[in-house]
């Protein structure tokens, strides 16, 4: 029975995990071209505990109230990392941490094994991808080849888990990456969504049952040829992107999944000589240099999980001698862009079809928060009547499709977080959620509008009165 589903080619998916029993160009379920590739043996079923089948054991069902205590959490100390997975690592528990290859993945985890050694913690980082040599090279670059770290340069799942399990269980496990881990139990090439999820659902066995926490880091492939950790990320407990904008040295790890904890903390770090080093205060590298002179940068105060941070809005409108006007956007979504821009024509009869446009966010962030609405309408505005915005004014607010601006949570903490860094002024929504943010004292004066054209009009008279203290 067994031999006859084995001897089975059937096609799976690199990037879904989808199985068909025939190629395609397509896949069906993900839509992704060329994913298809073909395996044999049944994809990741066999991965199953392996054991023979047996009539069911009667499990106790278990009401909603009881223990239900907080997980215990092991703290790497590096506070970026601990923020973004909800507190620490959680023992037993699995993580992914995925990213672009280079962007500093294993760097970061190093690091993180480094300062639990440290701490007295068994750590254990097995490798797939580097010699031991070269993870020497990088602890003594990191400067800690004195930490009691566990190296291993392997593959084979089968004797990882027997090294593991012949000793003590460690607190953490990394593998490095997971698209270089096999096992015996799939017949198909390590790499392969099959090897991929059946090395995962293996060592998450382990943590499982031993309380260690296992973290597995994974390549992110733009084009999905070779097996995504996508088919991972179901099975883990937390998901963490590594992100970077390619020439900045500033890193983002980014929760986007979390049974633990909340997904929408960020860490923020920047990639040094000496490893990666933390960024307790981003606001300040997200801020160009503001000097109040050149149109088209909006400060926004935004805010990312409890943080609040600061970070400048550059558009740049210019006249298009293209028949169809360039719309560009890096680190804001481009249909929301359009938005604005339709907004901004509609209702603030601010001509924007005959330009191209471009919108950029400082220092490589993603924004994904509408309160920045406000804020990149303003530089629109800024740039396309070529009036700077004064140095010291911030904006939040989210745009509705009437023009109207919308409150947006959090009002006092962005407030607080601007008048910390220097700013004096603010634009925001008429009734911020939460309370208005008026008993900011003297230093902070608060300008609350209801329409987008009230903001498009203060810009416009900034330019004929010489003064933007209205905006
Ligand atoms: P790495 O952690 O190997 O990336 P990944 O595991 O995600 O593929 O980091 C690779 C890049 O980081 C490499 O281009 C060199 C750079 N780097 C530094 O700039 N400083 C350092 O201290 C280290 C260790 C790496
Ligand atoms: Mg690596």
């Amino acid at each position: 029975m067994r031999a006859a589903t084995r001897n089975k080619a059937q096609f799976v998916c690199q990037n879904c995990g989808a199985v068909s029993p025939r190629w395609q160009g397509r896949c069906d379920d993900c839509g992704e071209w060329n994913a298809l590739v073909e395996e044999t043996g049944s994809a990741g079923v066999a991965a199953g505990p392996g054991k023979p089948r047996r009539s069911g054991r009667i499990i106790p069902l278990e009401g909603l109230v009881g223990d239900s205590t907080e997980a215990p959490r092991v703290q790497t100390g590096i506070e970026e990392f601990d923020r973004v997975t909800g507190g620490g690592l959680v023992p037993g528990s699995a993580l992914l941490v995925g990213g672009d290859p280079g962007i500093g993945k294993s760097t970061l985890l190093l690091q993180a094994a480094g300062a639990l050694a440290g701490a007295g913690h068994k750590v254990v980082y097995v490798s797939g991808e580097e010699a031991i040599a070269q993870i020497r090279l990088r602890a003594a670059r990191l400067d800690l080849s004195k930490e009691p770290v566990k190296l291993a340069a392997e593959t084979h799942i089968e004797d990882i888990l027997a090294t593991l399990e012949s000793d003590q269980a460690p607190t953490l496990v990394i593998a490095d990456s997971i698209q270089t881990l096999w096992t015996d139990r799939a017949d198909s090439a390590p790499g392969t969504v099959t090897q991929v999820r059946a090395s995962a659902q293996a060592l998450i066995r382990y943590a499982k049952h031993s309380g260690a926490a296992v973290v597995f880091v994974g390549h992110v492939t733009k084009d999905g040829q070779i097996a995504g950790p996508r088919v991972v990320e179901h099975m883990v407990d937390g998901v963490l992107y590594f992100e970077g904008e390619g020439g900045h040295q500033f890193r983002i790890l980014r929760a986007v999944k979390n049974r633990f904890g909340p997904t929408d903390e960020i860490g923020v770090f920047e990639m040094t000589g000496g490893g990666l080093r933390e960024v307790p205060n981003p606001s300040e590298l997200f801020l160009g240099e503001r000097t109040g002179k050149t149109a088209g940068a909006a400060v926004f105060a935004g805010m990312e999980g409890t943080r609040p941070v600061l970070v400048e809005i550059q558009a740049l409108v210019a006249p298009t001698s293209l028949g169809t006007p360039r719309r560009a956007v890096i680190g804001w979504d481009q249909s929301r862009l359009a938005m604005i821009l339709a907004v901004l024509e509609a209702h603030c009869r601010v001509r924007l079809g005959d330009c191209d446009v471009y919108l950029n966010v400082a220092g490589g962030l993603r924004i994904g928060e509408p309160a920045a609405d406000l804020a990149v309408a303003a530089a629109l505005v800024s740039s396309r009547l070529n009036a700077p915005l004064p140095a010291e004014s911030v904006f939040f607010g989210e745009v509705s499709l009437s023009g109207a601006i919308r409150p947006v949570a959090h009002a006092p903490i962005r407030l607080k977080e601007a008048r910390k860094l220097g700013f004096c002024h603010a634009t925001l929504p008429a009734l911020p959620a939460g309370g208005a943010g008026e008993d900011m004292g003297e230093s902070m004066k608060s300008r609350t509008i209801e329409q987008l054209v009230e903001l498009v009009a203060a810009i416009g008279a900034s330019i004929h009165g010489g003064s933007t203290d209205n905006v």
